[in-house]
Parts: structure tokens; sequence; C-alpha cells
């Protein structure tokens, strides 16, 4: 697919030092822009209307960029994290949206209001990561994240492992009561995103 970028961003995209800073700094190895736009931009398909957005575990916030690239939708980001210095990237990459990046763990969901973000959002998105394989408890995190999805939105979980891990993972989810609402693998890569509706 052709994305018809936006100028302020085809400028950002066309700085190749830039682009590997964005990378390095969204935790991505040996990839460049165009892998970036295959491995990541399926994620904009389960995003299905206008609203805020946060992403838990944002890093400095350039998924959340590229997703209002990728998306048709106007989205408002919001993000946060446990690196300090993500925090600040993100909050440099958003001038207009610095207060909505936070210091704040998965964990501290709940205090997202004394963050002075909002409490819920239209779109939760979590990149589990590689390491939750949700056999220790983390299930906990997801039905937190679904806690803080507004009425009519969605919980979006992202999986960047092997297809056989990301599937695992989705199954295991489900075996603690989770109803996955919807499952699309990327068509370019082993990524698989599902989300959940909140009712
Ligand atoms: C691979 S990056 C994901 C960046 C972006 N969300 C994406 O999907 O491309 C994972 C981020 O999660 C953050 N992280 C790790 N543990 C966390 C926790 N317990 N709470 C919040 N963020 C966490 C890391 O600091 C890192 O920036």
């Amino acid at each position: 697919m052709e994305y018809r970028y936006s100028p302020e961003f085809k400028q950002l995209i066309q700085n190749e030092e830039l682009v590997k800073g964005f990378l390095t700094g969204s935790h991505v190895v040996g990839f460049d822009f165009k892998l970036w736009e295959k491995r990541r931009s399926f994620i904009a398909d389960a995003i299905r209307k206008d609203g805020t957005i946060l992403d838990i575990g944002c890093a400095n916030g350039f998924l959340l960029r590229s997703l209002q690239e990728w998306s048709d939708h106007r989205l408002v980001p919001f993000g946060i994290d446990i690196e300090p210095k993500s925090i600040e990237k993100a909050k440099a990459l958003f001038p207009a949206n610095a207060n909505n990046f936070v210091l704040l763990s998965i964990e501290e969901l709940d205090k997202a209001g004394e963050k002075g973000i909002p409490d819920k959002f239209d779109f939760v998105y979590w990149h589990v990561w590689d390491n939750v394989s949700f056999e220790n408890g983390e299930e906990k995190w997801a039905k937190s994240a679904l806690d803080h999805v507004l009425k009519g939105g969605r919980l979006i979980l992202g999986f960047y492992d092997s297809r056989e891990s990301n599937s695992e993972r989705i199954e295991t989810l489900e075996s603690f009561g989770l109803k996955i609402d919807g499952i699309e693998i990327n068509k370019n890569g082993e990524e698989v995103i599902c989300w959940i509706e909140k009712a």
C-alpha cells in the first residue's frame, strides 16, 4: 500500500539520521523506514474511528506518530513508559501534546488520572512485550488496560514475536476469560494484533 504522508511527516522521514534515531528509540533493530511501515502499519486497521489513543510502553512515540499517518482517523496521542529518556523524546516529537506523555508503568495504570492524563481512552494499545507469556499473572495487565478503554472503544494488543509464540500467547490470554473480538495477522511479517471491544 502506498501511503500519502503529510508534508510534516515526509520531512521527518526524509532525514535518514532522524529516522535511524526514531527506529532505535522505538527499540527495533535492523529496520529502515520501509520495513517499519511493512511491519507496523497493519496495526492501523484496528482503528475504526477518530479518538484518543494511549500507547502503553510508547517509547519515543514514533509508533503513535506513524499510526496518525497510517490511519484514516484523527488520533489524539497519549503515552506512558518507564524510561524517562523515552518520555522526553516523545514529548519532543509531539510538542503540541507534550503533556500527554508521562512516566508511568503498566502496573500503575490506575494512577493515569493523577499524572494528568485521562483515565480512559477510545483506544488503548499495548505491544505485549516478547517476554510476557501470560503464564505469570500478566493477564491482570491486559484486564487493567481494558478497564481504561472508553465504552465503544477497543483494547488493541500487538504481538511482534514469532507467529507461533504470538498465537500461543493469544490463546493463553483467552484461557483467562478475555474474549478476543478480532485478530489480524500482518501480511508482510509475523506480527499479529488482536482486539477486545469495550461494550
Ligand atoms: C518495544 S518498545 C514498544 C514501542 C511502541 N509501543 C511500539 O509498539 O513500537 C517497548 C517499550 O515498553 C516500555 N516498557 C517496558 N516495561 C514497561 C512497563 N512495565 N510499563 C510501561 N512501559 C514499559 C519500554 O521502556 C519500551 O519503551
